[in-house]
């Protein structure tokens, strides 16, 4: 556990997990994490904003008491998933006075998980306030960043925000602060695309709420503090704005090399018309770093042999992936290889409902592509071109 001071009676508490390796099982984190409480000292008041994961609480505690907090008043829980909350009950067990402060969401989520009765609560709602003295605390509820549940506490008179999971990142740092931008940019874009992506338009809200209050500092639950606030709004802005990019997106499996020849066209195909495109081999990939090429890919092109009359698993696999992140790919296609019957297009296609998306005419190849049927591939670079550059696009 890290103890630092970000600003006049406001402390960082940040619990470093270097050695973690996925989060939910599922996300890949190559940084690990950090799990981060606040502690803000008020002239009259003392609140905890978030805890940690419980296999971290006791290190919470530790560092409470190293830096003198003999009594708590609140304990702000912006989300009740259980890295931010999972310690409130050894934070009341060491603090009992302590009132846990959140919306009635979040107290729902964490009466149904965590053993803390109704009466430790007290509920605020959107634009309410707590007076700790010389400090406020100001409740934003923002709603789907990324649970129901989710809001940002706003200490206005130290310029700060305490935003959460919102523009967090999993890299594990002694550094306070995010100084190392590319690193810091780089982590809080993984973390965007698993996380946040499929709520862009809820992400895209809560930036808009949270420009005009002007905040100095910017302090994520995961990750580094942002003391420069406009390199992290000036990301976000870009990924959820509607803008997408030439780029062309290829999940692609190949057993006998016939997809992966397919595939191989296709690629020379795109660049030749002026596409950017990114096959990635979905039999073993990182799902973080595939996620991030679909914040602003334009078009996805899934390609797959067929394996007993449908796409290979790890091709469904990647589609249902994308389903549930819901990116902002505007055109899409299914391209494989087939020996005697199959219908792929049709199945791939029944795994993406929130895929809100142009399904350009698919290809499809028996055997081994050659002559004509990488004409059809050539077609479908061509329908790729248009769709993405209009009256601009280049036929090759
Ligand atoms: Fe970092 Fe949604 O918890």
């Amino acid at each position: 556990m890290i103890a630092a001071q970000i600003t006049n009676g406001v402390y960082s508490l940040r619990a470093l997990h270097w050695d973690r390796k996925l989060f939910d099982e599922l996300v890949p984190l190559p940084d690990g994490t950090t799990y981060n409480a606040y502690l803000v000292i008020g002239s009259e008041k003392t609140a905890l904003i978030d805890t940690v994961l419980p296999v971290k609480g006791e290190s919470l505690i530790a560092a409470l008491k190293a830096l003198g907090i003999e009594k708590l008043d609140y304990v702000v829980a912006n989300h009740a998933e259980q890295d931010h909350s999972g310690s409130i009950p050894l934070i009341l067990q060491h603090y009992p006075e302590a009132k846990v402060v959140t919306n009635a969401k979040c107290r729902r989520f964490i009466m149904d998980t965590l053993p803390v009765e109704r009466d430790a609560f007290i509920g605020v709602s959107d634009g309410q306030s707590l007076s700790l003295g010389d400090k406020t605390l100001n409740f934003m509820l923002t709603p789907w960043v990324h649970w129901p549940d989710t809001m940002i506490t706003h200490v206005p008179e130290a310029g700060i925000v305490f935003t959460c999971d919102f523009m967090g990142a999993h890299l594990t740092t002694t550094e306070l602060f995010a100084v190392d931008e590319p690193a810091a940019a780089l982590a809080a874009k993984r973390y965007y695309a698993e996380i946040m992506m499929p709520y862009r338009a809820h992400s895209k809200a809560a930036l808009e709420r949270l420009l005009p209050l002007k905040p100095t500092y910017i302090a994520p639950s995961h990750g580094p503090v942002h003391n420069r606030p406009a390199f992290i709004t000036g990301l976000y802005a870009d990924w959820t704005s509607d803008a997408v990019r030439p780029t062309v997106l290829i999940p692609f499996v190949s057993m006998y090399e016939s997809t992966a020849a397919m595939v191989d066209h296709l690629v020379d195909a795109l660049q030749m018309r002026g596409l950017n495109a990114k096959p990635v081999n979905v039999v073993e990939f990182d799902s973080g770093e595939f996620a991030m090429h679909l914040i602003d890919a334009s078009t996805v092109v899934f390609a797959s042999p067929t394996v007993l009359s449908n796409p290979h698993p790890s091709v469904t696999g990647a589609a249902v992936l994308i389903n549930l992140l819901a990116p902002k790919t505007r055109f899409a296609a299914v391209m494989g290889s087939f020996g005697w019957d199959g219908d792929l297009p049709a199945s791939i296609m029944g795994q993406l409902p929130r895929l809100n998306a142009t399904w350009l005419e698919p290809v499809m190849i028996k055997g081994k592509a050659r002559g004509e049927a990488l004409e059809e591939i050539d077609r479908l670079a061509n329908d790729i071109a248009r769709a993405n550059f209009g009256d601009r696009a280049v036929a090759a």
